[in-house]
């Protein structure tokens, strides 16, 4: 019989490749959620490589870039086989390679049009790294990811892992700020896991290159106050960010955790799986990557413990 540490966990690694996604530190944070989880809030869901991996019995994908939950919606909707089969036709159409840069070009154009939401999914698979970014007027921009991306087999396992796992969750998907979202109904099991456009790091979620207006610290502070009241009503919540990032720190951030004697902060190791020793030294002293709780999670990264878990977790490749 196989004893239970030795029973491999995969990490479902979502086909978009998300800018701030959280595929590589998964191994890491997941252990520090709740156990039990009954509503499980994504309120940045992103490339949602978080809450597919969650165990709840029911989720909230919640991101406000409103077509890229459109495109979820379909991934859910849709048969498996028929989105596979508009992809490629979609590929066969428009005669999309990793060369045809007017094929590219054209395509673009055709899904700023009609904005079909799979459509979004083939013009990621051929534009540069792979990113999502809008302009302003709420039309896709990124340039053509020439002679780099295509919808290669990799890509396509990921989406194929990702659609039969999303068809499988009770899901509700929303295109909210998270000013907006209604944390009424929530209570003690259930749990808000936060990964917003991080302050202090120059993203081009802070630039609003990607057709919404950007992270301030307005925003910042109504995010922490939100955090506030979920705390107040019982609920638990996880928030990703950094407290230092380049010789920038965030001083909203870490006076806001300190002010509560609930809050935690647990220090995520970065570059655990993808750097060398000399690249973790340099690194570590640039960036301080955290997610900070209002409660105690139940492990705690204690070195022994953590190397066992990190072990039981494995990325789909
Ligand atoms: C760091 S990404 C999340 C990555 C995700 N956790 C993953 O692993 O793929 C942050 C997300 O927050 C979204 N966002 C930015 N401002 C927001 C707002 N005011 N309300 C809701 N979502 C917002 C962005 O569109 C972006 O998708």
């Amino acid at each position: 019989m196989l004893k239970e540490k030795s029973v491999t966990k995969y990490i479902i690694k979502s086909p978009l490749n998300y800018i701030g996604g959280k595929a590589k530190i998964l191994n890491q944070i997941l252990p520090l959620f709740p156990k039990k989880i009954n509503n499980f809030i994504d309120l940045f869901a992103g490339g949602f490589n978080v809450g597919i991996n969650v165990n709840a019995e029911k989720f909230f994908c919640n991101d406000n870039l409103t077509f890229l939950i459109d495109m979820f919606k379909e991934f859910k909707e849709v048969e498996l086989e028929d989105s596979v089969y508009h992809i490629e036709k979609r590929i066969e159409r428009f005669k999309l390679s990793q060369t045809n840069q007017n094929g590219f070009i054209e395509f673009r154009k055709f899904y700023n049009k009609t904005k079909q939401p799979l459509d979004l999914f083939v013009l990621i698979a051929y534009s540069f790294n792979h990113q999502i970014r809008f302009n302003n007027n709420h039309e896709f921009n990124n340039p053509f990811g020439k002679n780099r991306s295509c919808f290669n087999e990799t890509m396509k396992l990921n989406l194929e892992r990702f659609i039969i796992k999303i068809k499988k969750m009770e899901i509700e998907f929303s295109n909210k700020c998270f000013t907006e979202f209604d944390f009424t109904f929530l209570s003690e099991d259930d749990f808000v896991y936060c990964d917003p456009p991080y302050l202090i790091t120059t993203g081009t979620y802070n630039d609003g290159k990607r057709g919404f207006k950007g992270w301030s610290t307005k925003e910042e502070i109504a995010l922490l106050k939100t955090l506030d009241k979920l705390t107040k009503a019982n609920v638990k919540f996880a928030l990703s960010n950094v407290l230092e990032h380049k010789g920038k720190s965030n001083e909203i951030l870490k006076d806001w955790v300190n002010s509560n004697s609930n809050y935690q902060i647990n220090t995520i190791d970065f570059n655990y799986s993808n750097s060398n020793y000399q690249t973790i030294i340099r690194d570590k002293k640039s960036s301080k990557e955290v997610l900070i709780t209002n409660y105690q999670p139940l492990i705690t990264k204690q070195k022994s413990l953590f190397d066992e878990i990190y072990e039981d977790y494995e990325i789909y490749r």
